[in-house]
């Protein structure tokens, strides 16, 4: 995405929609994952990092915030149940990923519907399609292994808005406000 122009008056922030894994599925995820991540040879992403994005949104004006977060809270889903069961790895991002096999149509419509109450706010849609994964390691060449983990369950009752300040080293992210989903679904698509 495009940094847009800075007028000296305005402050921005990177921003951008995601799930965030409670403490009891981000330890899983990493004993799940660890030896794989420690293979190949990339730079592991904090566990406090790990996270599913929704929808990203870049830098925009401060002034914005509010109007996104009315958005959020008009968006709606209901909640659902992921299975973090397959690794793979993006040659172009040189990124190791895990993602659920089973994509929940909970999780899609959360996304669409978010798109579409951003719409208010004069943010365009993303047109590349809509990838869930959770990135596991950044700067992978070509993984030695690339074996599926055990699945581990994660139950997904909200999502958030998050603030990433990044610098040359790292990536420090901060959730500024969270939305509870809604009653569970079981309907499933892959
Ligand atoms: P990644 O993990 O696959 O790199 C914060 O930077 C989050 O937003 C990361 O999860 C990152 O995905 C995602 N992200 C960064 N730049 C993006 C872009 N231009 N389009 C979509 N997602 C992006």
């Amino acid at each position: 995405m495009d940094e847009p122009s800075r007028s000296a008056s305005s402050s921005y922030e990177r921003l951008f929609f995601a799930l965030w894994p409670g403490g009891e599925e981000r330890q899983e995820i990493v004993r799940a994952t660890r030896s794989l991540v420690k293979a190949s040879g990339g730079k592991p992403v904090p566990a406090e990092n790990l996270h599913i994005t929704l929808v990203f949104l870049g830098s925009l004006e401060t002034s914005r915030v509010e109007a996104i977060r009315e958005a959020a809270a008009r968006a709606n889903g209901g909640a659902f149940d992921l299975e973090l069961d397959r690794v793979g790895h993006w040659p172009r991002p040189r990124i190791l990923w895990l993602a659920p096999t089973i994509f929940p149509v909970a999780l899609t419509q959360l996304v669409d519907s978010l798109w579409l109450a951003l719409e208010a706010c004069d943010i365009g849609r993303e047109q590349r399609p809509f990838k869930p994964h959770m990135t596991l390691a950044r700067k992978v060449g070509s993984p030695r292994r690339l074996d599926n983990t055990r699945a581990v369950p994660w139950q997904v009752r909200d999502f958030m808005l998050v603030k990433s300040v990044t610098t040359p080293r790292n990536a420090t992210y901060s959730v500024i406000d969270s939305w509870r989903l809604g009653q569970a679904t079981m309907t499933t698509a892959s």
